[in-house]
């Protein structure tokens, strides 16, 4: 809790208050239909997370209950391959934010075939290319990766969310045989895609999701077990990248009335990295126009207000 200035005695007292308060808001937002599986979810949920450096666990409402992390996804994904392949990870796919939905082909043929960043649909649908390229089973290596960072082996895929997206995914394939045509993917297209929407369906609750990420708000070493899962250095690039993209085209707003690194999925998930203090996660399934979580906003931005948390 060190050099945060309004860090109330009670967090968990707090959270509660912000999950009621949100529950009473009259307009929830409206549950992602575009992936039909993500369309039958209760909207009435909402939960909140955050975990402190120092290991303890603060969560209010239904923070235990699991979600379909969708884009969350990406940010894990990005870091296994930057482990994976360094460097040379960023001739094929660059780190600008993009001022286009998440789901925007348009930039991709004037920008021959090179993604924005690696957390909108394109840039992820190249990392997942590097991983189903550097494991000889990317799933596999996807879900221990989940389980190790998270000290959990309650993580699954929800069945019926990956095979509805491999049935709705039109554009995501349309994004990555635009991109096979600029050669930039290398596996065939259906192994690519089939790995993408794994990760994407992967089920976790706030509380798993904080305990993931939590080496992100502490340069690259979880702090609680002591391991290194990436360089400082790629830690800090990752929070980077989250910051300036991680919440769309809404990035902006977020930046001036949050001021952390954070990542959306459109199952009504937000996480929010403060560095060297600790990880926030937020869910409620109904969606605002650029296809973050309406409730979750409200909630990530009322409690870094009341922490103090902007890093800026
Ligand atoms: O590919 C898709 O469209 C979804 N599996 C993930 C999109 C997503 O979560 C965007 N988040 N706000």
């Amino acid at each position: 809790m060190q050099g945060t200035p309004n860090c109330p005695n009670n967090i968990t007292q707090l959270l509660n208050q912000l999950v009621s308060q949100a529950k009473k808001q009259q307009d929830k937002g409206r549950v992602a239909d575009y992936i039909p599986a993500l369309a039958r979810v209760e909207n009435n949920q909402v939960g909140l997370a955050l975990m402190t450096n120092d290991g303890q666990m603060h969560s209010a409402g239904d923070a235990h209950t699991a979600f379909s992390i969708q884009s969350i996804s990406k940010v894990f994904a990005l870091v296994m391959a930057m482990n994976r392949m360094g460097d040379p990870l960023w001739q094929r796919v660059h780190m600008e934010p993009s001022g286009q939905a998440f789901n925007s082909i348009v930039q991709l043929e004037w920008e021959k075939g090179i993604p924005r960043n690696p957390v909108i649909n394109a840039g992820a649908i190249v990392i997942a290319d590097v991983l189903v390229q550097q494991y000889s089973s990317s799933n596999l290596a996807f879900i221990n990766f989940m389980r190790q960072l998270s000290q959990t082996d309650a993580i699954f895929v929800d069945d019926a969310v990956y095979r509805s997206e491999k049935v709705h995914g039109h554009r995501n394939a349309a994004m990555a045989y635009l991109m096979k045509d600029f050669d930039n993917i290398v596996s065939e297209v259906p192994a690519v895609l089939d790995h993408y929407f794994f990760q994407c369906a992967l089920a976790m609750n706030c509380e798993q999701l904080v305990r993931s990420l939590a080496f992100l708000a502490n340069k690259g070493v979880d702090p609680i077990s002591g391991e290194k899962v990436c360089s400082r250095r790629d830690a800090h690039r990752v929070n980077a990248i989250l910051s300036t993209s991680g919440m769309y085209d809404q990035s902006g707003e977020f930046a001036f009335t949050v001021g952390l690194p954070a990542k959306s999925g459109v199952g009504g998930g937000i996480v929010a990295v403060v560095p060297n203090f600790g990880v926030i996660a937020a869910w409620s399934p109904g969606l605002n126009s650029f296809g973050n979580s309406t409730l979750g906003m409200q909630m990530v931005t009322r409690l870094a207000e009341e922490l103090g948390l902007s890093v800026y």
